[in-house]
This record gives C-alpha cells, sequence and structure tokens, in this order.
C-alpha cells in the first residue's frame, strides 16, 4: 500500500524519506554511536512525543546495552513558531549525574527546544550530553546547536510522518513526507 495514504486519503504531497531509507540511516548512526561509546554506558533520553519512532528504531540498531528515558517538554503553543519557552511536562526519572547523555530528537527545527534542554540537563553534572536528531532544518535553525548525529539535513518545510504530527495526526506514517495542501488549508 501507497505509504502516503491515511483511510484512502493522500496525505502526503512528497515523499522525503521511505520507512527503508529512514532504518538504513538510523543503521549507520547506530554504527557511529557504537564506535564513539565504546566502553561506556548510554543512557538515551527520548523528547515525547516525536521521538518515540526514532528512539524505537535508533535503541534496536545499537549491538549493545543502552538505557532509555523520556523527557516531555512543551516548546511550542498553540500555534506552529517555537518560542523558545520551554515547560517540563515529565520530566527523567533517572539521575544523570556522572551519566553519558545522548538526547535522541525527531527533529531540530529552529533548535530553541534543544538548546533550553542540553542547558537544563548539563546543570545536573552529567559526563556528556550529545544529540543524535533524524531531522534538522538547516535553514529554520535560530542558535546554533552542537549537533554529533544527524539522519538527515531537510528543506523548510512542513514535514510529518515518522513521530513528526499536524495536530496530533499522521506520527504513526511510516514514511515522512510534506504534507499536502489540502490537509491545511
Ligand atoms: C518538536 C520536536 C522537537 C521540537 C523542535 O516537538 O520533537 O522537540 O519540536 O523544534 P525547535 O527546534 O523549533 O525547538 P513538538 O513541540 O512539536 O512536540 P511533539 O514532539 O510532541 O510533536
Amino acid at each position: 500500500m501507497d505509504q502516503r495514504h491515511v483511510e484512502g486519503d493522500l496525505v502526503l504531497d512528497e515523499t522525503l524519506f521511505t520507512e527503508e531509507e529512514i532504518l538504513a540511516r538510523l543503521k549507520e548512526l547506530a554504527a557511529e554511536i557504537e564506535r564513539d561509546y565504546a566502553g561506556r554506558d548510554i543512557l538515551l533520553v527520548g523528547v515525547l512525543r516525536g521521538a518515540v519512532m526514532v528512539m524505537a528504531d535508533l535503541a534496536r540498531s545499537l549491538d549493545r546495552h543502552v538505557e532509555m528515558d523520556w523527557m516531555a517538554v512543551s516548546s511550542y503553543g498553540s500555534g506552529t513558531k517555537s518560542s523558545g519557552v520551554v515547560r517540563i511536562l515529565k520530566d527523567l526519572d533517572t539521575d544523570v549525574s556522572g551519566r553519558d547523555v545522548l538526547i535522541v530528537e525527531d527533529i531540530i527545527d529552529t533548535g530553541l527546544t534543544l538548546s533550553w534542554l542540553i542547558t537544563n540537563l548539563r546543570s545536573r553534572g552529567p559526563a556528556s550530553v550529545e544529540i543524535a536528531t533524524l531531522l534538522r532544518k538547516p535553514d529554520a535553525v535560530q542558535t546554533e546547536i552542537d549537533v554529533k548525529y544527524v539522519g538527515f539535513d531537510i528543506p523548510n518545510a512542513f514535514v510529518v510522518g515518522y513521530g513528526l504530527d499536524f495536530s496530533e495526526k499522521y506520527r504513526n506514517l511510516r514514511c515522512i513526507g510534506t504534507l499536502a495542501p489540502h490537509v491545511y488549508s
């Protein structure tokens, strides 16, 4: 079945990455992570809710032990623009002091959410904090962040699927693509 449809409706204008392409890229990132963290424990910190799919597939691509924990933050208000004002809705259950923390994200848009999150996590005394994101929008970035693992750089378009939503829909699409105009107009 064409992965761009939901209940018969064509949701995606264009497919940017198929499920196979996403999984292949995550496998490459996992190989880099295994090499970089050899001999060290990793605490993967997923940022709810968008990162659920990336976390599941990246963690399963790693041929080693990892721990997983989750944070939920609100970065966007009611609109679609990131404000940089971040609130913790669910904090970690894990004490990160002395830990090697790898934040797992689905997308870096303006970068404001992660910028805040890194500062917050660093204040807790971890051994290290790095970032792995599946997608990054270089043209939308408002603050420079050092991102160690990037799946794909993408144009500044509204993308959904594979964890990314529009009004809480389409997170369960297997691929990632640009939203068809009839969906939001
Ligand atoms: C998305 C994404 C990042 C953030 C990135 O989350 O998962 O956390 O936006 O945007 P920024 O770089 O402009 O700060 P969102 O707030 O949409 O919540 P969700 O993960 O629940 O979809």
